[in-house]
C-alpha cells in the first residue's frame, strides 16, 4: 500500500496476534513493547515523540501527556471496543484519529457473559472446588449445591447496543422475559426478540438477571450503585463484563455478603488487575475472570487484524473503517500521507 520509501513510524504498546502485527510490520516502521505487562506511562511517553501512529490496549491511558509528547501522533488505534482509556476530545482537538475494533467480538464477549451467568446461577465454579477438595463425600442427595434456573427468568439488560442485543439473542435460546434499558431507542431488540423496554429501576426491581453492556462514561459510572442493587430480587444475579467503574464494587459486596442479592458474575473490576485481597473474592456466591470476555483464539486474531486496517487505510487518506472521532476529519482532512 504505502508507496513512499520513509514508511511511516508506529509504536505498538504489545506483541499483538500475528495476523495484525505481519500487517503492520509490512506497512509501517514498527517498534514493539515486548513485555507481557504494560509498558509505564513514562515509556509511552517516551516512545511516541517520533511516531505518526500509536497502536494502545485498553490498559494504556492514552491523555494529554501522550498528546503533548507527540507532535507527529495522527492516529491511534486500540484493540478494543471499548476507548475510555483514551481522551476523545483531546485527540479530537489535536486532528489525532482513533479507532476501535467493534462487531468481530460482539458475539465471542456476549458469550462470556451467558458463561458467567449459568456459571453463577448453577455454581458451576463451586461445583468444580466442592469436587476437587474432597467435599464430595455423599453421592447424591437433593439439595447439594442447589443453584438458580436461568430457562424461562426475566434478563434485564442494561445498555442495548451490539453487545446488549447478542445477549437478547441468546436470552431467547432460554425462553426468557427480555427487559432493557438504553438511553436511545433500539427498535430492533423489540422487534425482533419482544424485549420490552423499561426504566432502570423497573429493571432493577424484576429482573433475576441483571447484565450490563454499556460502555463506561460520566454517566454510567457507578450506575449500580447502593440504591439500584437495594431494587434487586433477593434470588437475582449481576453481571459484568462492560467495565468496572460501571458498577460500586463496594456496595456490591455488602449486597452480596449480606446475602441480599444471590450472586455476581463478574470479569471486570473497579482497579485491574485485582488484587488477592478483594473481599470479592472470598465469596463464593461471586464468579471471577480477568477481563477476558473477547479474548478467543479467532476474535484476537481478527482484532489485531481490524487495528492494522485502520493504521493502514489512515495512511492511504481513506477514512479509517472504524474512526471513533469522524470529528476529527474537519481538524485533519483526510489526506494520503506523506
Ligand atoms: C474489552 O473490554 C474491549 O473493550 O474490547
Amino acid at each position: 500500500m504505502v508507496s513512499y520509501m520513509a514508511k511511516p513510524k508506529v509504536y505498538i504498546t504489545r506483541e499483538l496476534p500475528e495476523r495484525g502485527l505481519n500487517i503492520i510490520k509490512k506497512n509501517f516502521e514498527a517498534e514493539v513493547w515486548p513485555e507481557y505487562a504494560p509498558p509505564p506511562k513514562k515509556v509511552i511517553v517516551e516512545k511516541v515523540r517520533n511516531v505518526d501512529g500509536l497502536v494502545s490496549l485498553l490498559s494504556d491511558k492514552i491523555d494529554s501527556e501522550v498528546f503533548n509528547a507527540a507532535p507527529r501522533l495522527k492516529i491511534v488505534s486500540q484493540l478494543a471496543v471499548g476507548f475510555d482509556n483514551i481522551d476523545i476530545p483531546e485527540a479530537t482537538k489535536r486532528g489525532i484519529y482513533v479507532t476501535n475494533t467493534p462487531e468481530v467480538l460482539t458475539d465471542t464477549t456476549a458469550d462470556f457473559a451467558w458463561a458467567l451467568l449459568m456459571a453463577v446461577a448453577r455454581r458451576v465454579v463451586e461445583a468444580d472446588r466442592y469436587v476437587r477438595t474432597g467435599q464430595w463425600k455423599v453421592s447424591w442427595h437433593p439439595s447439594m449445591l442447589q443453584g438458580r434456573d436461568v430457562y424461562g427468568a426475566t434478563i434485564g439488560i442494561v445498555g442495548a447496543g451490539r453487545i446488549g442485543y447478542a445477549m437478547a439473542k441468546r436470552a431467547t435460546g432460554f425462553n426468557m422475559k427480555i427487559l432493557f434499558y438504553d438511553v436511545i431507542p433500539r427498535p430492533e431488540i423489540e422487534k425482533d426478540f419482544g424485549a420490552k423496554k423499561v426504566d432502570l429501576d423497573t429493571l432493577f426491581k424484576e429482573s433475576d438477571f441483571v447484565s450490563i453492556h454499556v460502555p463506561l462514561m460520566k454517566e454510567t459510572h457507578h450506575l449500580v450503585n447502593k440504591e439500584r442493587l437495594a431494587l434487586m430480587k433477593k434470588t437475582a444475579y449481576l453481571i459484568n463484563n462492560a467495565r468496572g467503574p460501571v458498577v460500586d464494587e463496594k456496595a456490591l459486596y455488602e449486597a452480596l455478603k449480606e446475602r441480599r442479592i444471590a450472586g455476581a458474575g463478574l470479569d471486570v473490576f473497579e482497579q485491574e488487575p485485582t488484587q488477592v485481597d478483594n473481599p470479592l473474592l472470598k465469596l463464593d456466591n461471586v464468579v471471577v475472570a480477568p477481563h477476558i470476555s473477547s479474548a478467543s483464539y479467532e476474535t484476537r486474531s481478527r482484532m489485531s487484524e481490524m487495528v492494522a486496517e485502520n493504521l493502514v487505510a489512515f495512511f492511504e487518506g481513506k477514512k479509517p473503517p472504524n474512526l471513533v472521532n469522524p470529528d476529527v476529519m474537519k481538524v485533519r482532512p483526510l489526506a494520503k500521507q506523506p
